[in-house]
């Protein structure tokens, strides 16, 4: 098969996590005969240098002519100080969102044996655990209007809208998950409070007949934060609206003490992108020491999600699996053992491929 990946490194380690993931495709596309293509583009603080835009024009075209978009992470500390920053890099990505047209981002929960002891949940709690959270991520009080703040400048408001249509063809991205999992869907909302919530509550009950094979359960948000912690093993796929899908599905990311690990999908109809959970960890820049295993299972996810190759995808977690229990990892789980440089976990991966 032929591809073309548009890489957008980003700020903070993403650079080098990028090239460690773009090590490990090769190795894959040479194993399995494709050519790939990359191409590569600044976002972010990067490109707010560069351009002043921290999602320019250009990359923007670069995405659009990728079959799939590999992203490392954006954020730079000295925009996190400066309320009063006109251009922040965080703009970038919500952009980037919604013109490529990402309404789905898809975050994965699921243990590693061998990091389980780091979760901080009970082993008995978390032995197992393997959910998956839709996120809508195009809507909702991301992007509503009005937003802003009253002329004396005294109040400030958010809206939070969402269409029929949005919630549909996010719901129907989580049933058609759920048929090919444990066929259980949970619709998480704040129908108690609401109208937006309401609406989702009514258009996940009106799908629900099209998928008799999965169970739906609707449990509201505060619920499932705290239930997360007590019966993590008790979700399969989870579906909500943006703001709730980013609060929990932090606090999903760290429960199988995987956090470095995690990797993510952001889907839209024509456009597709990969990225790690974690963020640009600016205090571990450019000293090859960030651990590169959860950008590289983020292309493992691109492989299945974006070109529908299995076996492609399941090298590539099949050989995080072998460095994490051969002890080829990074610092940050090295725990005693030798720390690996970022640089050199990315050699080893490929040549084990
Ligand atoms: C995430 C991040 C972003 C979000 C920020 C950086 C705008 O927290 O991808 O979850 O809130 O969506
Ligand atoms: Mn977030």
């Amino acid at each position: 098969m032929e591809m073309n990946i548009a890489l957008l490194p980003g700020d903070g380690i993403g650079p080098e996590v990028i090239a460690q993931a773009v090590k490990v495709v090769k190795a894959v596309g040479n194993k399995f005969g494709h050519t790939i293509h990359f191409e590569e583009a600044p976002v972010g603080a990067t490109a707010i240098d560069l351009t002043g835009d921290p999602y320019p024009d250009a990359t923007h075209e670069v995405c659009l002519r990728a079959d799939a978009v590999l992203f490392g992470a954006i954020g730079d500390p000295k925009y996190d100080n400066d309320p009063k920053s006109k251009v922040r890099p965080e703009q970038g990505l919500l952009r980037m969102r919604q013109k490529l047209g990402l309404f789905a981002n898809v975050r994965p929960t699921f243990t590693f044996p061998s990091l389980i002891h780091k979760s901080p949940l009970k082993l008995e709690r978390v032995e197992g655990v393997d959910f998956v959270f839709f996120r809508e991520l195009t809507g909702g009080v991301y992007f509503g209007e009005p937003r802003g703040r009253n002329e004396q400048g005294t109040k400030a408001f958010d809206t939070n809208v969402y269409s029929k249509e949005e919630i549909t063809r996010l719901a129907r991205m989580g049933f058609e998950a759920a048929q090919k999992r444990k066929k259980l869907l949970t619709c998480v909302d704040k129908a108690n409070v609401l109208a937006t919530s309401r609406l989702w509550r009514e258009t996940v009950q009106e799908l629900a007949p099209e998928y008799p094979d999965v169970k739906v359960e609707y449990e509201f948000v505060d619920a499932v934060a705290m239930r997360l912690i007590q019966w993590p093993k008790a979700y399969d796929v989870l579906i909500t609206e943006n703001l709730f899908g980013d609060i929990l599905t932090d606090e999903a990311s760290v429960i199988s003490g995987s956090m470095g690990l995690m990797p993510s999908a952001s889907l839209g109809t024509e456009n597709k992108l990969f990225e790690p959970i974690h963020g640009s960890y600016p205090q571990a820049a450019g000293k090859d020491i960030a651990n590169p295993l959860a950008t590289v299972l983020s292309a493992a996810m691109m492989f299945d999600y974006a070109f529908g190759l299995k076996a492609e995808a399941q090298t590539i977690t099949d050989v995080v699996n072998k460095s994490l229990a051969e002890g080829v990892v990074t610092e940050d789980i090295a725990e005693g053992g030798k720390a690996y440089k970022t640089s050199e976990v990315g050699d080893w991966l490929a040549e084990n491929v």
